[in-house]
């Protein structure tokens, strides 16, 4: 194992401002989930989305995933489509609503689920009397989906569309911004995506009715009395007060990290384009985050070379997610496949991405890469 330090895949990458908002919160005793932090969090989020939705901030993008399924009625024994080629968090709260996740394999335009395939799948469950409820689909790797084709074909079956766009916070398409795409969308504030609050969500509603049940149902379904009544079943979802003043600070600096990560996903590929290494593309009119760069080699053989060799350098990377269809916990779980999410899989690798990466560090990577590939 390589002396030298440690390059890691993605690690928060603090501005100025979070110590101040975070201390304004302590010497104000504002520490619970409730106070200032949190209405300018949101408020940082709504403006810069364009300010046509409102903003849940939560403590987990997979808390927000959940309610954002309750929102949309998913209940026992529903099925939802959801995009195979994404991390489990984007499926694990269909289970939590004891609903049955049907899964749809991607394009390789986008990576993100195939618009062809999705009408198919919808098709074959409602001539087996199962309608979907809700389909997800994912901004993988801070790519917009194929939200035009997508959305037709959701719309033609009268079926909603929630966007996990854990990884695609400043991601656009035609200048809308991911999160916002569909009925409903998601971010993701953990340690390592383009901003964090050290842990931490949002779900992106289209109206104040949405919020307002949204927060109802992340403080434990209280209704309003004077004692503590349930009708329904709640949650303990919110974001703390705390953590939503390293939020304000990360705002600040989000565009800087955006463009951080685009120059590392274009240093890589000018590096690495013509070595037998290939990179996805912005289709026309699409901005990716490029929260991660990800390439892809010629062969698994090669993949796991480059891989082991930059562990033995003390450089961490990570195989591209495995596609959701393949995990043994959905083994008995239908899907519509057309082999691109286990081909990506098989070949692809995520390299070093973060918004504090030095040209050294990034030259280091390219030099184990291209060792690995002569
Ligand atoms: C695609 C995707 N969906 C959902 C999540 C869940 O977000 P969180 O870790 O904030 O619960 C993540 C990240 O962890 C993710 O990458």
């Amino acid at each position: 194992m390589s002396n030298k330090s440690k390059i890691f895949l993605s690690t928060p990458h603090l501005g100025n401002l979070e110590t101040s908002y975070i201390e304004e919160a302590i010497k104000s005793n504002w520490i619970a989930p409730v106070g200032d932090n949190l209405d300018g969090f949101e408020n940082d989020l709504k403006k810069y989305l364009g300010g046509n939705h409102e903003i849940t901030t939560l403590n987990s993008g997979t808390a927000a995933i959940h309610l954002a399924l309750r929102l949309l009625g998913v209940s026992a024994g529903d099925e939802v489509i959801c995009q195979s080629f994404t991390f489990i968090a984007t499926a694990n709260p269909i289970l939590y609503l004891r609903a049955t996740p049907v899964f749809v394999d991607s394009e390789l335009e986008t990576w993100n689920m195939c618009p062809k395939l999705l009408e198919v799948a919808i098709k074959n469950r409602i001539n087996n009397n199962k309608k979907p409820k809700a389909i997800i689909v994912v901004d993988l790797y801070g790519m917009p989906y194929h939200v035009d084709e997508i959305n037709a074909v959701a719309k033609k079956y009268d079926i909603p569309v929630l966007e996990d766009s854990a990884e695609a916070l400043g991601s656009h398409v035609n200048n809308k911004y991911c999160g916002t795409l569909s009925e409903m969308g998601v971010f993701s504030f953990n340690g390592n995506k383009m901003i964090t609050t050290s842990a931490g969500g949002a779900l992106v509603t289209s109206s104040e009715a949405l919020k307002n049940k949204s927060l109802f149902l992340a403080t434990q379904a209280k209704e309003n009395k004077s004692y503590y009544e349930h009708v329904e079943m709640g949650y303990n979802y919110r974001m703390s007060n705390v953590l939503a003043g390293i939020g304000r600070g990360q705002m600040a600096v989000l565009n800087e990290r955006i463009q951080s990560r685009r120059a590392n996903f274009e240093f890589y590929k000018e590096t690495l384009q013509f070595k037998g290494v290939s990179f996805l593309d912005e289709p026309k009119d699409f901005f990716s985050n490029r929260w991660l760069t990800c390439i892809s080699v010629n062969s698994f053989e090669i993949r796991e070379k480059i891989r082991l060799n930059l562990l033995k350098e003390n450089i961490e990377s990570k195989p591209l997610w495995k596609p959701l269809h393949t995990q043994p916990i959905f083994k008995e779980n239908l899907s519509f496949l057309n082999g691109n999410s286990e081909a990506l899989f098989e070949t692809g690798l995520c390299l070093p991405s973060g918004s504090n990466l030095s040209k050294t560090d990034l030259n280091r990577v390219c030099d184990v890469v291209l060792k690995s590939l002569g």
